[in-house]
C-alpha cells in the first residue's frame, strides 16, 4: 500500500446490540480521528495486557465504539502538521489513551498527536521498540523510581529485588533490566516450568507465587531492599510486608487484583516506600528519558528471547492466550 492510498487494514473491535466482534477489516482514511496532526503508519504493535482485555472485550477498556485496537505502534511519519515531526521521521508510541478513546495502532494507518511521540532510539527496530511496548517501558518507569528512591545495586542498603508476575510482559523486561544493572534479581512466577527462562533472563532465583498470593502477616521476615510489582492485591501486600527497612515498592499493576488488603504497618514501622507507577499519562521528559535507558540497559538478545510474533489476523486469538495467561514475555504484532 502506498503513502497516499486512502485504504488501510485495522483491527477494528465492535459493540452494538448484536453484541462484541473483533476483527481485521479495511477502513477509509477519511475516517480515522480528527484530532491528531501526524499520520502515521505503524509497522508494528503489540499485546499488552490491556490490548488483551480489549481484544476480548474482558474489562471495560474501550470507551468509544468502534474502536480500531493498539494502544502501541512503532513506524513511520507520512505525514505531519506538528513541528517536531516530518514525514520519513521514525516514531514510537505508547498510551496516552490510543486504542481506548482514540483509534489505534493495530492498523496500517494512524491519526496520532505529535505530542505523544517519541523519536524512535536509533539502538531500536520498530519490531524491537514494540517487543519492548507499553509493559517494556512501564518495568523501566518502575527502575528508574526505584533509582529516584535510591536504590542501588551495591553499597549500603543493597540486597535481593523481587520482580513480581515475572513471566509477564512487565516482569520479564524488569528482571532483565535489574540484572543487567547489577542487582540480584528473585523472580515470582506461577509458572514453575519457566524457571530455566527467568534464569537465562538474568534471575538469581525463582520462587513460587502462590507464597506471596494469600492473605500475610501485617510484618514479615525482612528480605527484599526493592520490588518491582506487576500484580497488586495480598502480592503486593505480602511484599511490602516483607521489605526491608527503608526499602521501596514500585507498583504498576493488577495482574491478581486492584484490591490492597494491607495495613500501614510498612510505612510507618519500617520506612517503606510505595511508588506508583503510571505509564499512560507519563510526561514526554520522562518517556524518552525511558526509552534512552531501555537502549542502554536491556540487552537485545534477551529481548529477542521474550518475543513472539503474530500477524494482524492472529492478534485476537493470541489476546485469548494472553487473558489465559499462556504467553510467555512479550508479543509484537506485524502490521501489513
Ligand atoms: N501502570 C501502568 O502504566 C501499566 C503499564 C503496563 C502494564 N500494567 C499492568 O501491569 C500488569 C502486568 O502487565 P503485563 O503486560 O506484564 O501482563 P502479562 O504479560 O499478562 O503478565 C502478567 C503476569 O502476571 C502474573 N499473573 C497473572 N495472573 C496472576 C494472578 N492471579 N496472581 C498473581 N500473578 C498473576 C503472570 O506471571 P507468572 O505466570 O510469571 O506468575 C502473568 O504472566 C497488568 O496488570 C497491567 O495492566 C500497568
Amino acid at each position: 500500500m502506498d503513502a497516499h492510498n486512502t485504504m488501510f487494514k485495522a483491527l477494528l473491535l465492535e459493540k452494538d446490540d448484536a453484541g462484541f466482534r473483533a476483527g481485521v477489516t479495511t477502513l477509509d482514511t477519511a475516517r480515522l480521528p480528527a484530532a491528531g496532526d501526524v499520520l502515521v503508519q505503524p509497522e508494528y504493535s503489540t499485546l499488552n495486557y490491556k490490548d488483551g482485555l480489549a481484544l476480548t472485550n474482558k474489562a471495560p477498556v474501550v470507551r468509544n465504539w468502534p474502536m480500531v485496537a493498539g494502544i502501541d505502534g512503532a513506524g513511520t511519519v507520512l505525514e505531519s502538521g506538528h513541528p517536531a515531526w516530518k514525514a520519513g521521521d521514525r516514531f514510537v508510541h505508547n498510551g496516552y489513551g490510543v486504542g481506548e478513546t482514540h483509534w489505534g495502532c493495530l492498523a496500517e494507518r494512524a491519526r496520532l498527536k505529535g505530542d505523544w511521540l517519541v523519536a524512535l532510539p536509533a539502538a531500536f527496530t520498530p519490531r524491537q521498540a514494540m517487543a519492548i511496548g507499553t509493559a517494556g517501558y512501564t518495568a523501566m518507569l518502575c527502575v528508574m523510581a526505584l533509582e529516584r528512591h535510591g536504590v542501588q545495586p551495591a553499597g549500603p542498603g543493597a540486597g535481593e529485588v523481587l520482580v513480581t508476575g515475572a513471566t509477564g510482559g512487565v516482569g520479564s523486561v524488569a528482571v532483565a533490566v535489574l540484572a543487567r544493572l547489577g542487582y540480584r534479581v528473585v523472580a515470582a512466577t506461577g509458572k514453575a516450568a519457566e524457571a530455566d527462562y527467568l534464569q537465562a533472563l538474568g534471575a538469581s532465583s525463582v520462587i513460587d507465587r502462590a507464597e506471596l498470593a494469600a492473605p500475610g502477616k501485617p510484618l514479615q521476615k525482612e528480605r527484599w531492599a526493592a520490588v518491582v510489582d506487576a500484580v497488586g492485591s495480598h502480592t503486593l501486600v505480602n511484599a511490602l510486608a516483607q521489605t526491608r527497612y527503608g526499602g521501596a515498592v514500585a507498583a504498576c499493576g493488577l495482574a491478581q487484583g486492584a484490591d490492597l488488603p494491607g495495613t500501614v504497618m510498612p510505612f510507618i514501622l519500617r520506612n517503606v516506600a510505595l511508588l506508583g507507577v503510571d505509564s499512560v499519562m507519563a510526561p514526554l521528559t520522562l518517556r524518552q528519558q525511558a526509552w534512552a535507558r531501555l537502549a542502554r540497559d536491556l540487552d537485545p538478545a534477551l529481548l529477542e528471547r521474550m518475543t513472539t510474533e503474530v500477524s494482524l489476523e492472529g492478534a485476537v486469538a493470541a489476546a485469548q492466550r494472553l487473558m489465559a495467561g499462556q504467553v510467555r514475555g512479550r508479543v509484537v504484532v506485524k502490521i501489513g
